[in-house]
């Protein structure tokens, strides 16, 4: 899991463009140059830009503390009722007044709040999804623990499995398919809520993204607390649906679905998806915040399993945060990245990367939706077009 990769070296960039870069290198760290350039009426604009950005990575820490305060303290949510002065929130916090306007202050540098009067606050342009959506502070109180395992990310880097995440998803210490995670059941609810609180964002992007009209039977596999399938039960009333999951998340989802009157149209299948055969019967599966937790073993063989259990002309939809998704490095790789790393066995990875392991796996015309919010998930699709040859060892399935 954490076992160190033998590294290929990588290869070097071609010899204009490395001696390109090289002298850039050398300009950019000349410190005559920097004074010139933070001088010059035509570079001068680049120079403040680059050192605000650099200024905010540096201080990206107290940043997400400001917003983890404000979060312990329901800000967003009594601030979404009516601005609050100082006094108030200071009463009620038990926190001494000045010293919590340096918290309410910092919160509207960073458009979480705003100054409505003197001494009185309300809601910023980034405070109001955080007064709207629980499962956005949910995510910050969660990523308290995050935190404090990259409190010394050389630490977390040699010995992720270290990590306090790590305990968090029992299933990723199983990752062969040998044993069923045996966990107490307390630690499958505690994760299935905090992914049920989030998963609101993925599934408007979801429903946003695809004509789910033309299915007849779709399987969800890895579905959580089953709030994606209850939301295509409501929202598309001739489809008939399964949700698979470990066994204490199933029992949870069965819960939840019979309290929302749907155990008719959805069945619970309680199994291991590295293990287990998966139902058969749906036209399509959807596989939502799922490949992004298992090594690439584990994924090729869910593909697999998946394209298997499709009937000619299934499709398997995809979606999960990726990397790279604008096809160059951005500011959310890095908190996912980390995140996968401490949880323990799974991995970010790029839309090409994850096109590339469908198409392994026999799906075709592996494709990119269109969706809106790429922080939430980025959407594949991929079709079953043939059968394939069963892989040595493999029986068939006659569920
Ligand atoms: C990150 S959660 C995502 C849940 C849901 N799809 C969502 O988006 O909220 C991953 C889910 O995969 C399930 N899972 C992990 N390993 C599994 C396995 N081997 N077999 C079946 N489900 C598994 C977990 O129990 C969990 O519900």
């Amino acid at each position: 899991m954490s076992a160190l990769q033998p590294a290929t070296p990588p290869a070097a960039a071609s010899g204009w463009s490395e001696r390109w870069a090289r002298q850039v290198d050398r300009w950019m760290t000349s410190p005559a140059l920097g004074r010139w350039a933070g001088r010059s009426v035509f570079t001068r604009w680049l120079v403040r830009r680059r050192s605000r950005e650099l200024f905010d990575l540096m201080a990206g820490f107290v940043h997400s503390q400001v917003l983890l305060g404000c979060v312990r303290l329901q800000l967003f949510e009594r601030l979404a009722q009516r601005p609050h002065t100082l006094e108030e929130i200071a009463a009620r916090a038990r926190v001494p007044a000045p010293h919590l306007q340096r918290l309410l202050d910092s919160a509207v540098a960073l458009r979480l709040l705003e100054p409505r009067g003197e001494r009185r606050y309300g809601l910023g342009p980034l405070g109001a999804p955080l007064a709207v959506h629980a499962g956005i502070r949910d995510m910050v109180e969660h990523n308290a623990t995050l935190y404090r395992d990259l409190h010394d990310p050389l630490a977390l880097l040699r010995d992720p499995d270290g990590a306090q995440m790590h305990a968090w998803w029992p299933y990723t210490d199983h990752q062969d398919g040998s044993a069923q995670p045996a966990a107490p059941s307390d630690q499958f609810a505690r994760y299935s809520a905090l992914m049920a609180s989030s998963q609101r964002f993925v599934i408007d992007e979801m429903l946003d993204s695809h004509d789910f009209s033309r299915h007849r039977q779709v399987l969800d596999v890895g579905g959580g607390l089953g709030g994606w399938v209850c939301a295509l039960a409501r929202r598309y009333p001739h489809l008939s649906l399964m949700h698979l999951d470990l066994p204490p998340v199933s029992a949870l989802a069965a819960q939840r679905i019979a309290s929302d009157g749907l155990s008719a149209r959805i069945a619970c299948h309680p199994g291991s998806f590295l293990h287990d055969p998966l139902p058969r019967g749906a036209d399509l599966v959807t596989l939502v915040r799922v490949a992004h937790d298992h090594p690439d073993a584990a994924v090729r063989r869910l593909l697999r399993a998946i394209h298997d259990a499709l009937p000619v002309g299934g499709e398997l939809l995809l979606a999960e945060p990726m990397a790279e998704v604008d096809g160059q490095p951005a500011t959310p790789d890095p908190y996912f990245h980390f995140y996968l790393l401490a949880m323990g066995s799974g991995r970010l990875r790029t839309p090409a990367e994850l096109m590339h392991l469908m198409t392994e796996a026999g799906f075709e015309g592996v494709r990119r939706l269109s969706g809106h919010q790429p922080v939430h998930a980025t959407l594949l699709s991929g079709q079953k077009t043939r059968c394939l040859p069963l892989e040595p060892g493999t029986s068939v399935n006659k569920e």
